[in-house]
C-alpha cells in the first residue's frame, strides 16, 4: 500500500486565490495599520488565521442544506440535530447558538456571579473575554509543560490537577464550576488524556460542582487519545467522545471547528436547573430555542458535520496533515511548538527571531512578515493577545509564550500549499535580522487583538 498522505476527498467546487506582488503587499499592510485582522481575505494567498467556520463543507451538508426547516418554532432540523446531538454527547438538554462565543456568553451569564474564579486548562480568548466581562476571573491551571513549546509531552493540555485540587479546596465558595478546553487552542490545540478529563470531574464532583467542556475540538482530542492514551487504540473515536462527555456535566461547542459547519454553535446540559436558566436569555440574545440564532438550514448542516469529523479517516487525515506541515516548518528552519497539536502548527516567536524582545512584540512581528513574504496570514497568540497591565502598580505581565498560529482549515488547503507556506516561513527565518519589532499605536481594552493598530520600530525592509 502507498503511504504518501493524501487527502481523503475529490474536489468538486473550486475558489481561486491570488498572488499580490510584495509591494503591493507591503501598501495592504500599512493600510491594515499592520494589523492583519484588517486584511482583505482577497488579498491574502494562504489564510490560516482560523480554522473557525473556514472549512469546506462536503456534498451531503450542501445537500442537507435543501432539507432545512425555517419554521420558528418547533422545526424538523431542530429534531434532527437533538438526535445528533444526544447520539455524540448523551446529555439531556441542548440549546443551539449562533457560535460558541454565544453559548459562553448565555451559560456564564446563567451560572456566573461577580467575583467568582473559574479554572480552565486555559481559556480561549473569548472564553476569557465573556467571563471578565461578567466580573469572573478566568484561571489557566495547565501542567508546566503545556507553557513550554519545546517540551514533548502527549497530552500538553492537560490541567494541573494538583493545582485545582488546592484552589477547590481554599475557594470552592467562590467557583461556579470547572472548565477544560478540548483541545488545549490557547496552549497550541494540544490534547488532553481521559484519565486528566476524568480526574478534574472526580475533583470537581467531591466539591459539589459542575464541569463544563469547552468541547470545540473533541473529535480531534478523540483522535489523539486513541493514538496515545493506553486502553483506547481500538476503541472508536465516538465512544471515546461519549466517555469524554460523561465525565462533564454541560459543554459549549462551536460547530465552526468540529461541526464543519460555516456557523452554529450549541450548549449541551445534564441538568434541568440550569437547562431552565439558560433558557430565557438564549431568547432574549439568540432566538427561540429551537433556532438559537441560526436558520433551518445551518442546523443540518452541523447535523451532517458533526458526524463526518467523527470519521477515522477523516481524523487520520487531518491529524496527519497538521504534523507533515510542521515538518516542513522545521525543515525550513522555523521553530514551532511540539509536538504539533490538532488544528494548527504554532511558531514559536521568540525562539525564531531571537533579536525582538518580547515588549517588541515578536509574535506580532512574525504575523506580518510571513504575510509579506509569501501572503501567508496566520494570528499572533502573545502580548497581542494576552499581555496585561497591572492597575495598581503600572506594570506589564507578559504571557508565557509568543506564538504564531497556522490554523489549518478543515479540508480545504492540500499538501502543496503547505510546503509553499513552509517556504515562505524559512524565507523569514532567513531574513530575520532585518525585521523590526512593533509597538502598539492604539489598541481597546479588550479583546485587543482583533483592532489595535500597530507602529514598527524600524522601517519595514
Ligand atoms: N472556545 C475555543 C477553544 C475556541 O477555539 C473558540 C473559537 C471558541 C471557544 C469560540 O467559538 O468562534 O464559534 O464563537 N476559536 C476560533 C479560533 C475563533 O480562531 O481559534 P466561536
Amino acid at each position: 500500500m502507498p503511504k504518501t498522505l493524501i487527502e481523503p476527498f475529490r474536489i468538486k467546487s473550486v475558489e481561486p486565490i491570488r498572488m499580490t506582488t510584495r509591494a503591493e503587499r507591503e501598501a495592504l499592510l500599512e493600510a491594515a495599520k499592520l494589523n492583519v485582522f484588517k486584511l482583505h481575505a482577497e488579498d491574502v494567498l494562504i489564510d490560516w488565521l482560523t480554522d473557525s467556520g473556514t472549512g469546506a463543507m462536503s456534498s451531503k451538508q450542501w445537500g442537507a442544506i435543501m432539507e432545512g426547516d425555517e419554521s420558528y418554532a418547533g422545526a424538523r432540523s431542530f429534531y434532527r440535530l437533538e438526535k445528533v446531538i444526544q447520539d455524540i454527547t448523551d446529555m439531556a438538554f441542548f440549546v443551539p447558538t449562533h457560535q460558541g462565543r454565544a453559548a459562553e456568553k448565555v451559560l456564564f451569564t446563567a451560572v456566573c456571579k461577580k467575583g467568582d474564579v473559574v479554572p480552565n486548562n486555559c481559556h480561549f480568548d473569548t472564553t476569557r473575554a465573556n467571563l471578565e466581562y461578567l466580573g469572573v476571573q478566568a484561571l489557566d491551571l495547565v501542567i508546566p509543560e503545556g507553557l513550554q513549546p519545546a517540551t514533548l509531552h502527549p497530552f500538553k493540555g492537560n490541567i494541573d490537577l494538583a493545582r485545582v485540587e488546592a484552589l477547590l479546596k481554599d475557594q470552592a465558595d467562590q467557583i461556579p464550576f470547572g472548565m477544560i478546553t478540548v483541545t488545549n487552542n490557547t496552549g497550541g490545540g494540544q490534547p488532553v488524556a481521559m484519565d486528566n478529563i476524568f480526574q478534574v470531574s472526580a475533583i470537581c464532583r467531591k466539591h459539589g460542582l459542575p464541569l463544563f467542556l469547552d468541547a470545540c475540538r473533541y473529535a480531534e482530542n478523540a483522535y489523539f487519545i486513541k493514538l496515545r492514551e493506553e486502553g483506547y487504540g481500538d476503541v472508536a473515536v465516538a465512544r471515546i467522545g461519549r466517555e469524554m462527555f460523561s465525565y462533564a456535566d454541560g459543554c459549549t461547542f462551536s460547530a465552526k471547528k468540529d461541526g464543519l459547519a460555516n456557523i452554529g454553535g450549541f450548549i449541551g446540559l445534564n441538568s434541568p436547573e440550569v437547562y431552565d436558566s439558560v433558557k430565557n436569555t438564549l431568547i432574549l440574545k439568540e432566538g427561540f430555542l429551537t433556532y438559537g440564532g441560526l436558520s433551518g438550514r445551518d442546523l443540518e448542516a452541523v447535523a451532517v458535520g458533526l458526524k463526518e469529523a467523527q470519521e477515522e479517516e477523516y481524523l487520520r487525515f487531518r491529524i496527519e496533515q497538521v504534523a507533515l506541515f510542521g515538518e516542513r516548518l522545521k525543515e525550513q528552519g522555523a521553530a514551532i511548538l511540539e509536538p504539533t497539536g490538532g488544528h494548527a502548527v504554532y511558531l514559536d516567536a521568540l525562539r525564531m527571531l531571537p533579536g525582538v524582545k518580547q515588549e517588541q512584540l515578536p509574535a506580532q512581528a512574525l504575523a506580518v512578515a510571513l504575510y509579506l513574504e509569501g501572503g501567508v496570514r496566520g494570528v499572533e497568540i502573545g502580548s497581542v493577545m494576552f499581555a496585561s497591565t497591572d492597575p495598581k502598580t503600572g506594570k506589564v505581565k507578559y504571557p508565557p509564550m509568543e506564538l504564531v498560529r497556522l490554523a489549518v482549515p478543515r479540508r480545504v488547503y492540500t499538501n502543496d500549499h503547505l510546503a509553499y507556506a513552509a517556504e515562505a516561513a524559512g524565507e523569514v527565518v532567513r531574513n530575520r535580522s532585518r525585521l523590526p519589532g512593533y509597538r502598539l499605536a492604539w489598541a481597546p481594552e479588550r479583546l485587543r487583538h482583533f483592532t489595535a493598530r500597530f507602529e514598527p520600530l524600524k522601517p519595514l525592509e
